[in-house]
């Protein structure tokens, strides 16, 4: 039997601020190792997508702790990481819940603390089994303190907003570079300000700024990192 912690067992918390590459950088790891990837930001942005269909205020912590209460998230298997979708009540909700519309009103959602208690304890019950790379805010912190790597991806505002225009244009979103800018900017606040579990790096963790790296560039250090710590 594997030992924990070790090879396909591998338990990999990647956090970070948006734009700076978590996704791509934490579908390519869990594909390079053989790993389940689970993308915690699109459990709250599924939530978010849900309020803004029901016309339940993003504020209303009530309304969305009910809403919660009645919701389902899946990350069906995948053919590879790279394709993972999340189902939202059965639903593959993986390109609206990246619409503008979610993107503007989902720090509020995230702010809720019923919300994070709720939405940790799925997180926390989706990696039981290991074998996999969570990303979001605080996997590393709150939801798998005790994972093997920890990995927080910084970039900075300008590199950070031009990839997140670029993937809108390439899904043809339509929204100009400052939008995007100001968006970002306006959701890093709200993401590090909050009460609840605010966007820090863990004090174990490694922190790689990925502004002038490639994604190959960044997967490959993480790799090292997992050899280096003999789990790869
Ligand atoms: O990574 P993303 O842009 O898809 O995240 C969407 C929002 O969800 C972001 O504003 C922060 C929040 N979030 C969070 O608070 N905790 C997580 N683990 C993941 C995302």
């Amino acid at each position: 039997m594997a030992q924990r912690g070790k090879g396909k067992d591998l338990v990999i918390a990647i956090d970070g601020p948006a734009g700076a590459g978590k996704s791509t950088i934490a579908r390519l790891v869990a594909a390079r190792l053989g790993l389940r990837y689970i993308d915690t930001g699109a459990m709250y942005r599924a939530l978010t997508l849900k309020a803004l269909r029901s016309g339940v205020d993003c504020d209303d912590a009530a309304g969305l702790i009910e809403l919660l209460a009645r919701s389902k998230f899946e990350f069906p298997v995948a053919s590879s990481p790279e394709n993972q979708a999340i189902l939202l009540d059965g639903e593959d909700v993986s390109a609206q819940i990246r619409l503008p519309e979610v993107s503007q009103k989902v720090s509020r959602v995230a702010m809720v603390p019923q919300v994070r208690r709720e939405l940790v304890r799925s997180q926390r019950e989706l990696a039981a089994q290991g074998g996999i790379v969570m990303d979001g805010r605080d996997i590393g912190t709150v939801v798998l303190p005790e994972a093997d790597i920890k990995i927080f991806l910084t970039a900075s505002l300008e590199e950070r907003a031009r990839r997140r225009f670029l993937e809108l244009q390439q899904k043809g979103i339509p929204a100009t570079l400052d939008e995007v800018k100001r968006e970002i900017a306006a959701r890093d606040k709200l993401d590090a300000e909050r009460e609840v579990s605010p966007l820090q790096a863990a004090p174990d963790a490694v922190i790689i700024d990925t502004t002038a790296l490639t994604p190959a560039e960044v997967v490959a250090q993480i790799i090292h990192l997992c050899c280096e710590r003999g789990e790869g």
